[in-house]
């Protein structure tokens, strides 16, 4: 059994209401119910944390090595600007997996520079609530690839 450590960045504990004509009405617990089926369903588990803090995430990511098989990672607005986040993706061996529920190239200019995302082993954008569900799959297929 895998287990993966579920991220999501700084305003995503606002979903629902945060400009739901850009985000949807969908829920972060309900984006989290979903992915927990959905690693159930495969005999896997995953833990999900929000945090609006760079460094309470560069801490959890820095910690996940001993307990946790691979990151799904929303940075928000951080995946446009941390270096820190980068670095401390690139610093863990624990595979990461970039998700973003919307199409961040098809939006302001300043969202198409993507810091985090070298670090990375892909990026999933642009298809809402499913970029996370999308993420977990292919996270959790290298994961049992590699078993
Ligand atoms: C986001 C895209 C970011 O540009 C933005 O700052 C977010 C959410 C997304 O999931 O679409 O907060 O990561």
């Amino acid at each position: 059994m895998a287990r993966v450590l579920v991220l999501s960045g700084p305003n995503l504990n606002l979903l629902g209401t945060r400009e739901p004509e850009v985000y949807g009405r969908t829920t972060l617990d309900e984006i989290h119910t979903m992915l927990s089926a959905a690693a159930e369903r495969r005999n896997h588990q995953v833990e999900c944390r929000q945090s609006n803090h760079e460094g309470e995430l560069v801490g959890w990511i820095g910690q996940a090595g001993g307990s946790f098989d691979g990151i799904l990672l929303n940075p928000a607005a951080l995946a446009h600007s941390s270096i820190a986040l980068r670095d401390a993706v690139g610093s863990v061996t624990v595979p990461t997996v970039e998700v973003h529920l919307t199409n961040v190239f098809a939006r302001e200019e300043f969202r198409r520079t993507l810091v985090v995302a070298p670090a990375v082993r892909g990026v999933v954008t642009g298809f809402g609530p499913d970029s996370y569900r999308l993420g977990l799959t292919a996270l959790l297929d290298m994961i049992e690839r590699a078993a």
